[in-house]
């Protein structure tokens, strides 16, 4: 035990409490993009209304998704919600203006799946929903009528169509986002402009859940990845003339990377490259706690990430925004949900672009079969931090330069986050480094180690990064059983280059 000195060491302090993990930190995004919906979730010509994919519903229900937010992207900004329910041969085929429903297809809405498709959906896998109202090409109006809706219980025209297109009880929708990238594909808005049409849209939103419903609405606001925009943003939204009174409980970002390379292209200098990328999310967190922190003194408003994971360039418009799932793409997914984690006092939600088939999905499909991708195990793997305590970590790890054009980063190449629950403390891990294995040891602070409480699983131990998931191999990248030798004061486990690991001690 111990006989040669670790690569990196993993302190725990189980006493240094972060802050509730939002089990929302493992949510989920759906949007009318290529085959998600369409062919991925609903049968693309289910005219009947009942064209769910068992197959696709089955593994998000097993995954216990907590929050699943629809129908965008670009596409929430151009969608008029009212196109979608009622009966199905009545509902308007329309365009889609940013994205076609799969490859040669073309960019129409046939609105088969609408409000109460999607609501439904997310009462049959478990999860709550968040709906992204059109603010870029929409009105106030029409989105506090998607409320009403969605969520009125009394005697009013919109409360009673419900009922007609078939739900009797409201749905109780919390989440409702105002518009989306309305900075760039959502009305090219400037901060101060979005801002206005943030207090605008919030007022009549926000003030029906004062009287109308018997729970609270969460507002959502769109920030941006520039965070200049999102001062500015936050400073009008504090001029509003007659003081604060509209809600605004949450302001997110969207951080996608790896936009350069193709994985199936990539040699370890472009991987720690896309790793570098991907960890700048703790930048962005940071940067966007800052300004809410400077700005919006008298509110309490949570970073929400409502779009992040990898976008390699094979990824097109005209392929519906398809990639392969591959371990490396999996292994930098869960790097990522370990700073979220680390920043759990002011993450609230954040949500992985896309569900099923499109960008770094958990889920894909073809006609006749589902299967999960090497993302869906991760978040299978960290699933257990979901509603623990986070704790502070420290890591002391080799890093790696990174030198990409001007820029010069340092990549940590063993990554963790840890938290405590009811089961005892829960320690996950990734090895970044591509290349070569690393010995990492695990201690917990004032906690004697006793070798038959600790329980260690690992993800990708046989694979390599670039390694992608097909129909027929999808059951390789079930976790493996870990070696967790421990001697009293650490546990001593060796990870394979690219690989993921959890510890559990009870
Ligand atoms: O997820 C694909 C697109 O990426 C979304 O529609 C948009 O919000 C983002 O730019």
């Amino acid at each position: 035990m111990n006989v040669q000195m670790a690569d990196a060491e993993i302190t725990v302090h189980t006493a240094a409490s972060i802050d509730r993990i939002a089990p929302e930190i493992h949510g989920h995004f759906a949007e009318h993009l290529g085959r998600c919906i369409y062919g991925g979730i609903w049968h693309a010509d289910s005219a009947d209304g009942d064209g769910f994919r068992e197959d696709t519903v089955s593994l998000l229900e097993d995954l216990e998704l907590p929050v699943l937010r629809w129908p965008g992207g670009c596409f929430a900004d151009d969608y008029h919600w009212e196109d979608g329910v009622g009966p199905q041969d009545e509902r308007p085929r329309r365009r889609n203006l940013f994205w076609a429903q799969g490859p040669e297809e073309l960019p129409e809405e046939s609105n088969s799946f609408g409000s109460d498709e999607f609501l439904e959906l997310c009462e049959r896998i478990g999860t709550e929903p968040y709906l992204a109202a059109n603010v870029g090409s929409g009105s106030p109006q029409e989105a506090a009528n998607w409320v009403e809706y969605c969520n009125y219980d009394g005697d009013t025209e919109l409360a009673d169509r419900r009922r007609e297109n078939g739900r009797e009880d409201p749905y109780g929708v919390k989440y409702w986002g105002l518009g989306n990238e309305n900075w760039g594909c959502g009305g090219q808005m400037s901060p101060e402009q979005y801002a206005r049409e943030y207090r605008r849209y919030a007022t009549y939103v926000g003030t029906q859940a004062n009287l109308m419903f018997d729970h609270d609405l969460e507002l959502i606001a769109c920030g941006f990845e520039g965070h200049e925009w999102n001062r500015r943003f936050l400073e009008e939204i504090n001029e509003a003339p007659w003081g604060a009174e509209f809600p605004l409980d949450h302001l997110t970002l969207h951080h996608y990377y790896g936009r350069g390379t193709n994985v199936a292209e990539a040699d370890e200098d472009k991987y720690d490259r896309m790793l570098a990328e991907a960890l700048e999310m703790e930048r962005h967190i940071e940067r966007m706690a800052g300004a809410i922190n400077a700005v919006a003194t008298t509110r309490d408003i949570g970073v929400i990430i409502d779009e992040w994971g990898t976008w390699h360039p094979e990824a097109t418009a005209d392929n519906g925004l398809e990639q392969e799932g591959t371990v490396f793409d999996a292994l930098s997914a869960a790097a990522v949900l370990n700073i979220f984690n680390d920043n759990s006092d002011v993450v609230t939600m954040t949500n992985i672009a896309q569900t099923v088939n499109v960008l770094q999905c958990l889920v894909e499909t073809d006609e006749d079969d589902a299967w999960a991708r090497p993302t869906y195990r991760v978040f299978d793997l960290y699933a257990p931090h979901k509603g623990n305590e986070a704790v502070r970590t420290s890591v002391d790890t080799p890093t790696r330069d990174v030198v990409d054009g001007d820029s010069n980063d340092e990549l940590p190449l063993v990554n963790a986050s840890a938290s405590v629950g009811d089961d005892g403390t829960y320690v996950t891990v990734t090895n970044l480094d591509c290349r070569s294995a690393q010995t990492v040891d695990v201690s917990l602070e004032g906690t004697d180690l006793n070798e038959d409480d600790i329980r260690g699983e690992i993800l990708f131990a046989e694979q390599e990064p670039d390694y992608a998931v097909t129909k027929h191999n999808a059951d390789e990248f079930t976790a493996d059983d870990l070696a967790v030798p421990a001697d009293g004061s650490s546990i001593e486990v060796e990870l394979p280059p690219s690989t993921v690991a959890a510890i559990s001690v009870e």
